[in-house]
């Protein structure tokens, strides 16, 4: 008889899941680089993902993007985490080899890759700021001091889970960068890169920075982005930054767990392009 070859199968899982660009850039990475796979949409039931991910992997499923609210869970269903992803404490990516779960983070990495090789802005010797401290800041942390920057000041509101961040890149060692916590009226100085890593631009909010951190060199950079300009890209606008949101970032995470699975580098800036058009129209 004869065998129909499957495709190999790939989805993003979370809860909510409907509004993910994943499969559309996943999509295009596939048609551009001739590989045979396909990439859904999978919701899992708030209180069953490793359930869902389980009978994914028993339909042959080869690997997952995690997104809210399971990065947490993935990380503990993973059998083997990268260093990254160890770093991270969250998961971002998954990779099934039979009963083997590999677990990866490409969020920082991804960061990184549109500041430095999209935004062609490079961090080595940089004065950097860190707003927020939640997992999106600890997410993104090594990968940034992995470049060198001179240094890199995380502000949160809450003072005390900044400098647990702090620690913790020490602990895995933050190069030579100058690393501190603080709080916002503690900040000073202009920075030449300033990531918005806090949630408050989900409520339309800002962090209360002054703009005196500001000069028309700094690059203000908000994780988030949407169809709208951030209130932090609005307020860094007013203060005459450059400004960059998260879209550049959500495009080469995926390139990087879509290397991770198929061993292929895809090109990101026509996928990018594409899809700012289709933000802004
Ligand atoms: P995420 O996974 O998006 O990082 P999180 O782990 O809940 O979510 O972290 C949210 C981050 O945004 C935290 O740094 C939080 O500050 P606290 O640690 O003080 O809670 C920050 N944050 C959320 N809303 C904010 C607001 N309105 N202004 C300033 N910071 C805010």
């Amino acid at each position: 008889m004869n065998q129909v070859e499957k495709i190999d199968q790939y989805v993003v899982i979370g809860n909510p899941i409907a509004h993910s660009k994943s499969p559309a850039i996943h999509a295009r990475f596939a048609a551009q680089t001739g590989q045979r796979m396909q990439y859904q949409r999978l919701l899992a039931p708030i209180d069953g993902f490793a359930t869902s991910v389980k009978a994914f992997m028993q339909a042959g499923g080869k690997g997952a993007n995690v997104t809210v609210p399971f990065k947490l869970e993935a990380f503990a269903l993973a059998t083997q985490l990268t260093a990254r992803a160890q770093a991270a404490g969250a998961v971002n990516t998954l990779k099934f080899d039979g009963e083997h779960i590999l677990g990866d983070n490409t969020d920082g990495i991804g960061l990184v890759a549109d500041i430095v090789c999209n935004a062609h802005v490079a961090l080595r010797n940089k004065r950097i700021l860190l707003l927020g401290a939640g997992g999106a800041a600890r997410g993104v942390l090594l990968p940034i001091l992995s470049e060198q920057p001179g240094e890199l000041v995380i502000a949160n509101r809450t003072l005390s889970k900044a400098q647990q961040l702090v620690a913790l890149a020490q602990t895995h060692g933050a190069g030579n960068a100058l690393l501190s916590a603080a709080e916002w009226p503690q900040l000073s100085g202009k920075f030449d890169l300033i990531i918005n890593a806090t949630s408050a631009s989900l409520a339309n909010e800002v962090p209360p920075i002054s703009p005196a951190l500001f000069s028309s060199a700094t690059l203000a950079y908000d994780m988030m982005y949407g169809a709208q300009v951030t209130a932090f890209l609005r307020f860094s606008e007013a203060q005459g930054a450059q400004l960059r949101d998260g879209l550049g970032m959500l495009v080469e995470q995926a390139a990087e767990a879509f290397y991770l699975w198929r061993g292929v580098r895809p090109d990101t800036s026509s996928v990018l392009a594409e899809l700012r058009l289709a933000l802004e129209s």
